[in-house]
């Protein structure tokens, strides 16, 4: 068996183990505890399955194994897609005591979580995310759902998986640039909410970067400890675990403008941080130390020129989603952030001047 780390997420008795290690998937690691004793669903896409899929298939080997591809990419992220693993699981038989597995990134673990939860008003669930956003963040915690032309993640429900199984090795297949688009919610864990990790993330960006497995483990195993007791807390994101949208105010904004999939989502979130980190006046030189983490992880440090009055516009659709007002997560310190609804609209309107292709 392959050496693991193991952490909790306590929810009482919706509570469920995250595994982290290098070759689980290889290892034979024991999932038959965390599956229900029916049909079982693996649902991934056309990229991950021909990787990964055999490998996960065999460790359900003692269920009825079914599987289904969806097509691959955040605009297949529809009801269409979640109608899509419905329909497969009425066309296997599944019943009450089927469970889905979701092998794959954030868009596979968001389509098959929410079709878990809707099928026959809830089944078991498991994570298996094969990239590194959805291995630190997206598999943990229960957010599930999909896009509308409305809005993204419009539709969805709170449901938390049986287990989250983290192998590392899945991220040696992984592109560059979404390696380092997981990269960005990495840092985030620290900026938010521990500045010893994010000195470790400083000193071992290289070894990140090269994929060194010990350096991973550590790594992985930081965010989803304190993402775990984030959600622990506020599963239902009625205060602190907001925390975890440092840098989304602006990212959405920027991923809005540009339309999705232009600057993937932790590229935006990037940016987006080092404008919050502005506008809640974080000591420059903790913004510089911040800026160069980023740029050191291979994001930009700096906001596409697609205009202030545009960016000014899509933050707007989250100040519709809050109630009329715009709620920034900003930083006392690296390691310290709070929400707040209080900031200064010229310091915004400066910061935002950067997306006129402005430079201070
Ligand atoms: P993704 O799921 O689109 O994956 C990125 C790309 O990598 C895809 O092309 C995918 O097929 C490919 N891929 C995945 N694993 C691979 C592997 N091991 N080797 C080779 N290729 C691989 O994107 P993502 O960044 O993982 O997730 C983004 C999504 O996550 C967004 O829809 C976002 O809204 C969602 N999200 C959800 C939460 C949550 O709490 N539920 C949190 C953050 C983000
Ligand atoms: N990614 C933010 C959250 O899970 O709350």
């Amino acid at each position: 068996m392959a050496d693991l780390q193991l952490l909790k997420v306590d929810l009482g008795d919706r509570s469920y183990p995250i595994v982290i290690g290098r070759g689980l998937l290889h290892s034979g690691f024991d999932i038959l505890p965390y599956l229900s004793h029916g049909d079982c669903l693996i649902v991934s896409n056309e990229t991950v399955a021909p990787l990964y899929l055999e490998r996960v298939a065999a460790l359900a080997k003692d269920r009825n194994v079914h599987s289904l591809e969806l097509p691959d990419g955040e605009s297949f992220k529809t009801l269409e897609a979640v109608q899509t693993v419905i329909d497969e699981l009425v066309r296997i038989g599944a019943r009450r005591d089927a469970t889905v597995i979701a092998l794959g990134g954030g868009v596979v673990g968001d389509i098959a979580g929410f079709a878990a939860s809707c099928y026959m008003r809830g089944i078991s669930y498991i994570q298996v995310p094969t990239t590194l956003l959805a291995q630190v963040d997206s598999s943990v915690g229960g957010k599930t759902g999909v896009n509308h032309t409305g809005g993204k993640n419009l539709i969805g429900a709170f449901y938390q998986p049986q287990l989250v199984l983290i192998d590392t090795d899945t991220l040696s297949t992984l592109p560059e640039r979404e390696f380092s688009a997981g990269m960005a919610e990495v840092i985030k864990h620290g900026a938010i909410a521990d500045a010893e990790f994010f000195g470790w993330l400083e000193k071992n960006m290289q070894q990140l970067l090269k994929r060194n497995v010990d350096s991973l483990v550590t790594a992985i195993h930081r965010c989803c400890e304190i993402k775990a007791l984030v959600v622990a807390e506020d599963e239902r994101e009625t205060g602190r675990r907001a925390l975890l949208n440092f840098g989304h105010t602006f990212g959405h904004a920027i991923e809005n403008s540009l339309g999705y999939g232009e600057w993937l989502h932790g590229e935006a979130v990037a940016v987006g941080m080092l404008m919050a980190a502005k506008l809640g006046g974080l000591k420059k030189a903790d913004q510089d130390r911040l800026k160069q983490l980023i740029e050191a992880a291979g994001l930009p440090g700096e906001p596409p020129p697609i205009g202030a009055e545009r960016m000014r516009q899509a933050m707007q659709l989250d100040k519709k989603a809050s109630s009329g007002t715009l709620k920034f997560v900003l930083l006392r310190a690296l390691g310290d952030a709070f929400t707040t609804t209080e900031y200064s609209d010229s310091l915004l309107s400066e910061i935002l001047q950067s997306a006129d292709g402005k430079r201070d």
